[in-house]
């Protein structure tokens, strides 16, 4: 089938230094692509490129000529914790077309609810009313991955979404971005440096180094010792952990 998205010899400069140089690949639809490399490699430049945010050479085409609806959740969120916002108000603020002082309504409310059944199992009225910058990293990735499927993705981007979070919530995670892969078709590219959850999850791997593709492939060979000496050279040792 058409690829969902296809970059051909894309390039992006940040004040004249090359961040992104003669990037050309293609994203399936439904399947998991695994966006892999060292910091500064360019990997968030890629997503935000694909997103529309960042002026670039080269060319970006999208099955059908239309963008697909995207969600993103990018590798950081900044929280101002003197605006004590709850869980509820951030849906709210992202669902509704009122100001925020008139209230949720109830449509927006039961939205929510729905949306946040898909990550949490029992415990959505008791996030609802959490504010946002006392939640643990594994229940702040799972919120904003619930505001990601609204409106629903035919593409979901996600910047290092496990960093910082601990094992248990990590294969939560997984489990969770695989079955909305499976389920629901949605495509994903998700940044991560775990090699291990890389070769049990993803179908794809594209590596970048310097703003190159490295390489892209299988994430038996692209994860293979070879291949990753050849992208992380000797740093290697330190993103194979089992
Ligand atoms: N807004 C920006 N302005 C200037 N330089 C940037 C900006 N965003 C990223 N860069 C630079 O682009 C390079 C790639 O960054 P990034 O895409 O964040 O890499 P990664 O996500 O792989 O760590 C880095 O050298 C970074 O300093
Ligand atoms: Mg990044």
């Amino acid at each position: 089938m058409e690829p969902l998205v296809r970059l051909d010899n894309v390039a992006v400069e940040f004040r004249g230094l090359p961040v992104l140089r003669g990037v050309t690949t293609a994203i399936a639809s439904g399947c998991i692509t695994a966006l892999i490399g060292l910091n500064g490699s360019g990997k968030t430049t890629l997503l935000r490129t694909i997103l529309g945010e960042v002026p670039h050479a080269g060319r970006i085409s999208f099955r059908g000529g239309a963008r697909p609806v995207t969600g993103y959740v990018p590798q950081r969120l900044v929280i101002d914790s003197r605006m004590p916002l709850t869980v509820r108000d951030v849906f709210a603020l992202a669902l509704q077309r009122r100001p925020i002082f008139l209230g949720v309504s109830p449509a927006a409310l039961a939205k929510t609810r729905e949306l946040l059944a898909r990550v949490f199992r029992r415990e959505v009225e008791a996030i609802l009313d959490r504010p946002v910058d006392k939640l643990s990293g594994g229940e702040l990735q799972r919120v904003l991955l619930a505001l990601a499927l609204e409106p629903a993705p035919q593409l979901l981007l996600l910047d290092e979404p496990a960093a910082g979070i601990d094992f248990h919530d990590q294969d939560h995670f997984y489990d969770l971005i695989c079955r909305f892969n499976r389920e629901l078709g949605i495509a994903v590219v998700l940044v991560s440096h775990d090699t291990h959850m890389v070769t049990r999850h993803a179908d794809r791997v594209l590596c970048l180094k310097d703003g190159r593709i490295q390489c892209e492939g299988h994430p038996g060979e692209v994860l293979s010792e070879k291949g990753l000496a050849a992208v992380f050279g000797d740093k290697a040792a330190f993103h194979h952990h089992h």
